[in-house]
């Protein structure tokens, strides 16, 4: 589904509220699927994470904030890799994509809970290596890698790049060449599936710019290229299908192409590959109708997928890596922002919508506008007992389509200078935050154990005017 070019304000015709959100029974009651799991309601009514009031986080932070439940955020990291590690006994590789949000605390949490990392650009690799990231443990991606980029790459020293396009292998190859080393790499395979999402992010299907195409013979090309350089040395292969996906059905039919290209590669090269990378695209709950599985649950469907096709075609169950970088970094933070204007709009039918705007927006989480997303969204600083009413969490941008949450019930009696949260907004909201209207992007606060410390600073209009040059 395309957002409407306008933006979702004239997508929303018929009935204000949409089939799957009903009236809450309990307005102030927190959806265990939708917060990290150090966030509750303390005594007072307040919203607490790790023992951190939030009043104490606007305070000494400002609104809005980002604000990681470290402990959380780890937790979801480690339950990946002790999943995937029970599951494969061959052995499996876990790497935090790092799009979904990197910085280097970040960085440094998953590399201690015994992951790998994925970059895809020279500024992530920037931020992983700062982080003292060490190269082994980096794999780098993207379909247009510069020749800069990948020299850094070599020079970190990674432990594979993800090869995008014949171009790359050449350059490649060259560069290693001329450094006197051996680069490790994984060839990307587009399988032809297309994942259940948004188009935007369903990145397997054929017509689209990443990897080679199976189906074309590039794949297998690919392939033959890179066992043809001697300064490439070729792990496995790889295959991402989309992001937010539910339904392990994508992988199986992803996991039997590519397994099936492993076999031919067997066959006619007589290698057998090391390594099946599967990618990332693990979905989570942003509203009461998402019901995403455990990692424990991923990781068995997968090992038994992954069993049977290689049974099926006569190899060894590979090393298996996996990508996810929203179901780590998604749950794990809200947004907390401050209340401001409050106004009612009569729909028809004597329908009314609230619109809440807050101190923030599209610049800090351009998810709703760009994709159609839907969040949830809870009065933070207090509780209250006013009947909930359909409601619609704005930004203060100059845009009619400048929405956060587009449909939640909120508390009826909302008013400036309350704080209010909107949960899983760690992954692709920092790390797709823009300045528009030349609004500084949010810090990004970790919280641990009663101690709230900033991880990113937020930007100040100083900031913003340092650039302009005039
Ligand atoms: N691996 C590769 C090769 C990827 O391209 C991606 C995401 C991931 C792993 C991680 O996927 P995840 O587990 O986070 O779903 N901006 C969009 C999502 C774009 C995803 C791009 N690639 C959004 O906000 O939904």
């Amino acid at each position: 589904m395309h957002a409407h070019e306008a933006g979702a304000l004239h997508a929303d015709v018929g009935q204000p509220v949409p089939g799957w959100l009903s009236v809450p029974n309990d307005v102030n009651a927190l959806l265990p699927q939708l917060w990290a799991t150090g966030v509750a309601r303390q005594p007072d009514g307040e919203l607490a994470v790790a023992g951190v009031a939030v009043s104490r986080i606007a305070e000494q932070f400002g609104t809005p904030a980002y604000v990681v439940d470290e402990a959380d955020l780890r937790a979801r990291a480690r339950g990946f890799r002790t999943a995937f590690e029970a599951s494969f006994p061959g052995g499996a590789d876990v790497y935090y994509a790092g799009k979904a949000f990197l910085s280097t605390a970040v960085a440094r949490w998953v590399l201690e809970e015994g992951l790998h990392l994925d970059v895809c650009t020279g500024g992530e690799l920037a931020v992983a290596l700062r982080a003292g990231v060490p190269g082994a443990r980096i794999g780098m991606h993207g379909n247009n890698k510069s020749r800069a980029e990948l020299v850094e790459a070599i020079e970190a020293g990674v432990g594979r790049v993800i090869l995008d396009s014949f171009e790359e292998i050449e350059t490649l190859a060259g560069l290693a060449g001329e450094r006197g080393v051996r680069v490790p790499v994984l060839v990307r395979v587009t399988v032809g599936v297309e994942a259940h999402t948004h188009e935007y992010i369903a990145t397997a299907h054929e017509d689209q710019k990443f990897g080679f195409s199976l189906a074309g013979g590039q794949a297998a090309e690919a392939v033959r290229r890179v066992l043809a350089s001697p300064q490439l040395r070729l792990l496995g292969l790889h295959s991402h299908i989309g992001s937010q996906i539910f339904d392990d059905a994508g992988f199986e039919v992803s996991a039997r192409r590519v397994i099936g290209l492993a076999a031919r590669v067997r066959d006619v090269h007589g290698v057998e590959l090391e390594e099946l990378d599967l990618g990332g695209g693990f979905g989570i709950a942003y509203t009461s109708q998402d019901d995403p599985a455990t990692p424990a649950e991923h990781a068995s469907r997968l090992a038994e997928i992954v069993e049977h096709e290689c049974r099926g075609f006569g190899l060894g169950v590979p090393r298996v890596c996996v990508e996810p970088g929203r179901a780590i970094a998604g749950p794990a933070v809200f947004t907390l922002y401050r209340v401001g204007v409050v106004k009612t709009v009569e729909l028809d039918a004597g329908a009314r919508r609230s619109y809440v705007s807050v101190d923030g927006g599209m610049s800090d989480n351009i998810r709703t506008a760009l994709y159609d997303a839907s969040y949830s969204a809870a009065l933070a600083s207090r509780t209250s007992a006013a009947e909930p009413v359909l409601s619609r969490v704005v930004g203060k941008h100059c845009e009619a389509g400048d929405i956060v949450v587009k449909d939640e019930f909120l508390p009826g009696d909302l008013v400036a200078g309350d704080l209010l949260a909107v949960p899983g907004t760690g992954a692709y909201c920092r790390s797709m935050a823009s300045n528009y209207n030349h609004v500084p992007r949010p810090p990004v606060v970790a919280v641990r154990d009663g101690q709230a410390r900033l991880i990113v600073r937020g930007e100040t209009i100083e900031d913003l005017l340092r650039l302009d040059v005039g």
